[in-house]
């Protein structure tokens, strides 16, 4: 078994010096912010002025509190998310439906998303995400290729989402295949080009629901009655769009992330054997301390001010979610895994207000379902060394990366 569990980034830092510079001139895009680093730079920034800015990307405010991004995310009228939660925009690009809406048009495309992403619907997937897992992780066991990300944190949520929007299993390789290229080439023209392809993957398969109507949920986008009208081409596209791209990166890395911690804390995977009640807050905990999202960005909309800090109409702000998940205001031990919290939802890591995950009790169910099904095999271990995303892809997604692992005593 390697005893190197030790994470790298590509950037070696200079420690406490590096970390307050990166924190002065904070920028979601520098190669230099690793994992490991944008801790530093988030105590750095929970440590200071409570609503600082930075020069970045013609400047924007940073929102690290606890108490603040709450504020932020519940007042959709003072902070909107219409001008994009990516920052700087990409000129051209729509918006993304539902996220970068704001007020009443927010609501109509969200409810959308909630007619398939509710609780009693994800109730309803239980047996199929249970046998999902169970053939992901017999395949791992048996296979040659040892990366957990590739061949179970990504396989799982990939296919769930394939599941609800009824692409149905034939198509689970072309999604399998653009989950793969958008992992590895995040923010770069590949990933534009794999975009392209999962709109024309959608095309082919929305219009075979106009000409053969099923038992699913593209047919029923195809056939909604979007206040008077049905939805355009475009609309149904970015939406698969939305499902496809908010539904697997973001767990597959939170499952990456949770996962690295326990081969690395064997502690905790003797617990959750012997106390598999413990799973739940084991979950929350890995979603507080290691959430895949970092960042979204919002646009002020008339003069205001936040934590004593005055924002003018048009600037911009980022919600900092890692940052808040450990302000030591709002969390005991903050830097602590704990998995008893009193409260273990109280994380920001899926949001908070009318934007909140409309995939939150989804991803729950996949990582709370795995880890059931881990502890009824062998304890995981690591047989390599595991590595984080250099830095935050896209500005907003950090997470394990690659993670070589196998089930002790096999192969
Ligand atoms: C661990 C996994 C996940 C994390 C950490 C996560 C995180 C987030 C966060 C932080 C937001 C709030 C954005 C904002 O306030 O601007 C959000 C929104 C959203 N998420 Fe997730 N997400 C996850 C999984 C999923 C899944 C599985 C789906 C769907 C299949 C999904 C679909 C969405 C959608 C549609 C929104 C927009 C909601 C709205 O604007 O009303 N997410 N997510």
């Amino acid at each position: 078994m390697y005893s190197d569990t030790k994470m790298y980034s590509d950037t070696k830092m200079d420690g406490d010096v590096d970390a307050e510079r990166l924190a002065a001139n904070f920028d979601h895009l520098d190669e230099k912010l690793g994992d490991e680093v944008l801790n530093q730079v988030y105590r750095r920034l929970l440590a200071g002025c409570p609503v600082a800015k930075t020069a970045a990307h013609d400047g924007f405010a940073l929102v690290t509190r606890y108490a603040d991004v709450v504020e932020v995310e519940k007042d959709c009228t003072r902070f909107s998310s219409a001008q994009g939660v990516i920052h700087p925009p990409h000129p051209g690009r729509d918006p993304s439906i539902p996220i970068e809406f704001d007020g009443p048009a927010h609501i109509a495309y969200r409810k959308l998303f909630m007619e398939v992403l509710s609780a009693p619907r994800v109730r309803g997937i239980v047996p199929y995400l249970r046998d999902l897992t169970e053939r992901v992780l017999d395949a791992f066991a048996e296979g040659t290729d040892d990366d957990f990300v590739q061949k179970v944190a990504v396989q799982i949520p990939v296919r769930a989402v394939g599941r609800l929007l009824g692409f149905g299993e034939a198509a689970n390789e072309q999604l399998q295949a653009f989950a793969a290229t958008v992992l590895e080439h995040a923010g770069t023209p590949a990933m534009l080009e794999a975009m392209r392809e999962l709109d024309a993957l959608a095309s082919t398969h929305l219009s075979q629901r106009r000409a053969r109507p099923r038992d699913d949920y593209l047919t029923t986008l195809v056939q909604t009655d979007f206040g008077g009208r049905p939805l355009t081409e475009d609309e149904l596209r970015n939406i698969v769009r939305s499902f496809v791209f908010a539904g697997f990166e973001t767990t597959a890395r939170s499952i990456a992330s949770l996962v690295h911690h326990l081969v690395t804390h064997p502690e905790l995977q003797a617990r959750m054997r012997s106390d598999p009640a413990s799973i739940e807050g084991i979950v929350e905990e890995g979603l507080r301390l290691f959430p895949p999202v970092h960042t979204m960005f919002r646009t002020v909309t008339a003069p205001t001010t936040l934590h004593d800090t005055s924002l003018a109409e048009g600037e911009r702000l980022v919600l900092l979610y890692a940052a808040a998940n450990r302000d030591p205001e709002q969390f005991e031990d903050a830097e602590t895994f704990r998995p008893d919290r009193a409260n273990p939802r109280q994380h920001l890591a899926f949001g908070i207000g009318p934007h909140y995950c409309a995939g939150a009790t989804l991803a729950r169910a996949e990582i709370r379902i795995l880890l059931e099904a881990l502890i009824a095999r062998p304890p995981l271990e690591l047989v390599g060394t595991p590595r984080h995303l250099p830095r935050l892809m896209m500005g907003q997604m950090m997470g394990v990366d690659h993670l070589p692992l196998r089930f002790q005593g096999e192969h």
